[in-house]
């Protein structure tokens, strides 16, 4: 990727960068890849509802899996048809359940009886059959941060293989519900694709467990990960390996539909949070990078000890400068190279060791330790890559900070 240093440099940091050619092309990737009989995907609004982004996926033909009303209206207002929103969630309220049934969702993913209750309830009060899908709990274990694996018995998500029969016979006979079928998430930032394998199993022994129960719909959840470390390596995840993947282990009934939600794979590697040097500091054994960004703006390695590519982009458009002998120097934030472009690889900088720590009163606002980036200086811009998903829509206002805005590659 490669940041328009000019553009950048004259915006006030932190704010988050997106690459809308790379999610162009992600979406493109996406399409392709998913072109078999009876799939579906649905972008995961929660990684990123940023409504430039939402307008962008929605045009390209994706549906939209929320998880809250305002993640539908949001959806809504950026295009999708509502038949194609599937609404998922552990708690939803009577409020948000009515209103997914009037606008005519696609699909209610419900997690507990307690909830079909409520469903049933409010679907009768409307006057209107509730399409509904039931949310598994697969006991898989995705190998991922705790924080993000949910298909493990002990998580709050799902029902249990056990209470599944009575639940699909109750949906089966209701009034109220037109039964769509089964959903399933077992985690996220999933690398290895085998527990998508050992998923596809588990579907196939249940679909074999209930023989006369018809299920138009197996919604697979999202989960698949982007590589962190070397964003440049793989800007676009292998959508092809992934989908091809349930399209050899998953055999769909006639007419049935496979569906996708995919977040993070989607909308992860176009968006780069960037922010600005405040100070350099001399700690007792270490130097510290300051930036005027922390965890409020991205809270990822804080909450889940992940790691974001870190950059000097000043340093590396220097260095680009340098190459192409075009003789201009780096002045802290005002003196940027004419129309310069920074491609973070190579730096002439020597290279120097740095922790880099936002500027939160928190010391779990670090995002990298021992980082070895080009001498670096007050005033330069410094990329935190791979930001696109659960980033901007997990800012915070803490300390009374405002909310990091959008920028977009033009
Ligand atoms: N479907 C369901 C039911 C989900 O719970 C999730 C994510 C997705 C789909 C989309 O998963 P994805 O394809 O994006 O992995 N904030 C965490 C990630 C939380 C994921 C929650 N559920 C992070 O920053 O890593």
């Amino acid at each position: 990727m490669t940041f328009p240093l000019d553009h950048l440099n004259a915006a006030t940091t932190p704010f988050y960068y997106y690459d809308l050619h790379l999610l162009d092309a992600t979406l493109q990737e996406v399409r392709e890849a998913s072109a078999y009989p009876g799939f579906h995907v649905h972008y995961a609004v929660k990684a990123n509802s940023n409504p430039e982004i939402l307008k962008r996926i929605a045009a390209s033909g994706l549906g939209a899996d929320t998880v809250s009303i305002g993640e539908i209206h949001a959806a809504v207002s950026a295009g999708f048809p509502a038949p194609k929103i599937v609404f998922a969630g552990v708690g939803k309220t009577d409020a948000e359940i009515r209103t997914a049934i009037e606008i005519g969702i696609g699909c209610l993913n419900a997690e507990s009886e307690a909830e079909l209750d409520a469903i049933e309830e409010i679907a009768a009060s409307a006057g209107k059959q509730a399409p509904v899908a039931l949310r598994v709990n697969p006991e898989i274990d995705a190998h991922t941060h705790h924080y993000i694996t949910t298909g493990l018995a002990e998580n709050k998500f799902g029902i249990a293989m056990s209470m599944l029969g009575k639940l699909i016979d109750r949906c089966v006979k209701s009034e109220w519900i037109d039964f769509r079928g089964l959903h399933f998430h077992i985690g996220s930032q999933i690398t290895d694709l085998t527990p998508y394998k050992i998923l596809c199993e588990r579907i196939l022994e249940i679909e074999a467990q209930y023989p006369d129960v018809e299920f138009p719909t197996l919604n697979v959840g999202g989960g698949l990960g982007i590589d962190y470390d070397d964003p440049d390596a793989h800007p676009i995840p292998d959508f092809r390996s992934y989908f091809k993947l349930f399209h050899d282990n998953l055999p769909l009934r006639p007419g049935q539909q496979l569906h996708f939600e995919l977040g993070r794979a989607i909308v992860g590697q176009c968006g780069t949070l960037i922010t600005r040097v405040i100070y350099v500091k001399e700690g007792v054994g270490k130097k510290f990078i300051i930036l005027d960004g922390g965890m409020t703006a991205l809270i990822r390695p804080a909450l889940y000890q992940a790691h974001h590519k870190i950059q000097n982009l000043t340093a590396a458009a220097t260095a680009s400068v340098a190459d192409s002998d075009v003789g201009t120097r780096r002045g802290a934030s005002t003196a940027t190279p004419a129309a310069s472009t920074a491609t973070p690889a190579a730096s002439t900088n020597p290279m120097v060791t740095y922790d880099v720590v936002g500027p939160i009163c928190e010391s779990s606002d670090t995002f990298g330790t021992d980082e070895r980036l080009p001498e670096t200086h007050r005033g330069d811009l410094i990329a935190l890559r791979s930001a696109g998903a659960y980033g901007e829509v997990m800012s915070s206002g803490y300390n009374c900070r405002p909310l990091p805005p959008a920028l977009f590659s033009r």
